[in-house]
């Protein structure tokens, strides 16, 4: 398979390893007013880089998250909008040259993108549960380039469709040479299908029919089962290719023998073709002498395959999100100039999600995804829940105000458009769990330690335990193959020896082998090997004490 290479990739291939593990930091809560309908809640604003974000959300939604929609900057080269394009933003600048080093210094345009955009692109992954999907709104400055990145992170096989969205509604005339009218979205599965059996990996859900398609359904012979639609009666194959597809079909309103061409055969075998007679499945045209249609019944069809060209009365366009941008925001409270439309990022949940899905974006902008969802769950019942991230200081006055508006309703008048309902929590990032000699850093608190060691010793979600469980305090996890205890005080040395287990009692629950993480260990190695004990030293300085 093709690579690409570019200046500075060595030094971010296994960079996201080395981003600190941050705590983060909860800042304020917002929810509906009272009255306002149900929405979901659980909803997360991260306010900070996306690297060290989505690192921080490894530990508890590592494989959880459902679908993720991303619009990076697109690279395009412009500078001073309302948020920078150009991966040359100040915060980014110093992330690559600590990342890249001196090199960064004479990264291009491309260069810089790509090592910016592959260790959060291998977070994403992490993160993508194994049916789950992501969407990628990108254009041709760095269309190629993300698709080469895209397979080699999320493996080639696993590339679904690329997405043609009509972001304009006319040409511009001043154009050079084309006038550019889409944009692509790019979209992988973490794991893709093999085949349309293999029950496996992500499941596109079709389209809902609007009614046009429904309107061209009759019933021509008032067939009792309902309105239908008739469909070729042939197929694409030879009769070199398929010989038993190639025979005379009888019309039995008029006798005639009738023959397929010889290049395009019957789709049905001759027995098929039987049964179709035999359930009244076949139309003859309105005279009843035609050729044989098949009829494909409205009950059948249980939806639409989506397309991948999106065209604006499908999908909306860029126009259409500015003025939806400006009907939340006056021109004098925000600017926002590359919002996308709320309907876009609609259809992409539409195919993608369920009413419990979880939806993230660590690029979030003016939180057109979090409206997306919101709008999507009204209309469904769902209870989609959504962790949008944004870098730039306008995380809380627009990206977070936007959803605040959303869910509270905004505007005057007969321009009010009503609360849609739910709520959010507004994260900053945080301390980090380690200090930079690997030890401990304690002030995060033992919540989060011990749910960063939990996830580092990979226990099951469902056998975690609370410290106020029956047993002990110190206990992390339970099943009836494994204790893990975490024995820890924050003012004193804590000490496995027989004193330590003598405290615990586990009754009938006591599982085979039991990994404890203490300060010392005073037990001896044939005492561990007997009662299949693991040892594991608490990371921290304990000179102190
Ligand atoms: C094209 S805009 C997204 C627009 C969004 N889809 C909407 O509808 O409003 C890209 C956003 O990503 C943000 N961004 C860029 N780099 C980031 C990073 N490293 N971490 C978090 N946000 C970042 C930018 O500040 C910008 O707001």
């Amino acid at each position: 398979m093709p690579t690409l290479t570019w200046v500075g990739k060595d030094k971010v291939v296994n960079h996201h390893h080395d981003v600190p593990f941050k705590v983060l930091r909860h800042e304020s809560h917002f929810d509906a007013p009272e009255g306002s309908p149900v929405n979901s809640t659980g909803n997360r604003i991260i306010h900070g880089d996306n690297l060290e974000a989505l690192k921080s959300l490894l530990p508890e939604f590592e494989g959880k998250v459902n679908c993720i929609y991303i619009d990076p900057p697109y690279n395009t080269g412009n500078e001073g909008w309302a948020y920078n394009d150009a991966v040359n933003d100040p915060k980014i600048k110093k992330w690559l040259g600590q990342v890249v080093g001196k090199e960064g210094e004479d990264l291009s345009r491309h260069d810089k993108w790509l090592c910016m955009m592959y260790p959060r692109l291998k977070l994403l992954h992490r993160l993508l549960a194994k049916d789950g999907v992501i969407f990628i709104s990108i254009d041709d400055n760095e269309h190629a380039t993300l698709k080469l990145l895209m397979d080699e992170i999320f493996g080639l096989r696993n590339f679904i469709d690329n997405v043609i969205w009509q972001k304009k509604q006319s040409p511009q005339n001043d154009s050079t040479y084309f006038s550019d009218m889409h944009d692509y979205i790019m979209v992988y599965a973490k794991q893709a299908k093999t085949s349309k059996l293999d029950t496996n990996g992500f499941e596109l859900i079709k389209l809902q029919r609007t009614q046009v398609q429904d309107d061209r359904y009759t019933n021509a012979d008032n067939d009792e089962r309902g309105v239908w639609t008739s469909s070729d009666y042939t197929c694409n194959k030879n009769a070199d290719e398929r010989p038993n597809l190639y025979y005379p079909i009888i019309n039995p309103n008029t006798n005639e023998e009738i023959l397929p061409k010889r290049t395009s055969v019957w789709r049905y075998s001759k027995d098929r073709h039987l049964e179709n007679i035999e359930n009244n499945l076949i139309y003859w045209g309105s005279d009843g002498k035609g050729r044989p249609r098949f009829k494909r019944f409205v009950e059948a069809v249980s939806g639409v395959v989506p397309s991948t060209l999106w065209l604006r009365d499908f999908a909306g366009d860029n126009q259409e999100a500015r003025k939806e941008f400006r009907k939340i925001f006056h021109e004098t409270e925000a600017d926002f100039s590359t919002p996308k439309p709320s309907t876009l990022i609609e259809r992409v949940l539409q195919i993608a999600t369920n009413k419990d899905s979880l939806i993230l974006d660590s690029f979030a902008g003016s939180g057109t995804t979090a409206h997306a969802v919101l709008k999507l769950n009204a209309q469904d019942g769902g209870n989609r829940r959504f962790i949008l991230i944004e870098m730039e200081d306008y995380a809380d006055t627009i990206t977070a105000e936007r959803v605040r508006r959303v869910i509270s309703g905004y505007g005057e008048g007969t321009k009010k458009v009503a609360g849609l309902g739910g709520s959010f929590d507004y994260y900053t990032i945080g301390e980090a769990i380690f200090n930079p000699d690997d030890t401990l850093n304690e002030a995060v608190g033992i919540e989060v330690i011990r749910h960063y060691v939990a996830y580092s010793e990979g226990i099951p979600n469902a056998d975690q335990t609370p410290q106020d469980n029956t047993y002990t305090p110190y206990l992390m996890g339970l099943n009836s193959d494994t204790a893990w205890l975490f024995y820890y005080e924050p003012n004193e040395v804590t000490c496995l020896d027989l004193d330590f287990l003598n405290t615990l009692k586990f009754g009938v629950a006591k599982p085979g082998t039991a990994i404890i993480y203490a300060d010392k260990c005073l037990l001896t190695k044939e005492f561990m090997t007997q009662y299949s004990i693991i040892f594991k030293k608490i990371p921290r300085d304990i000179t102190r004490f």
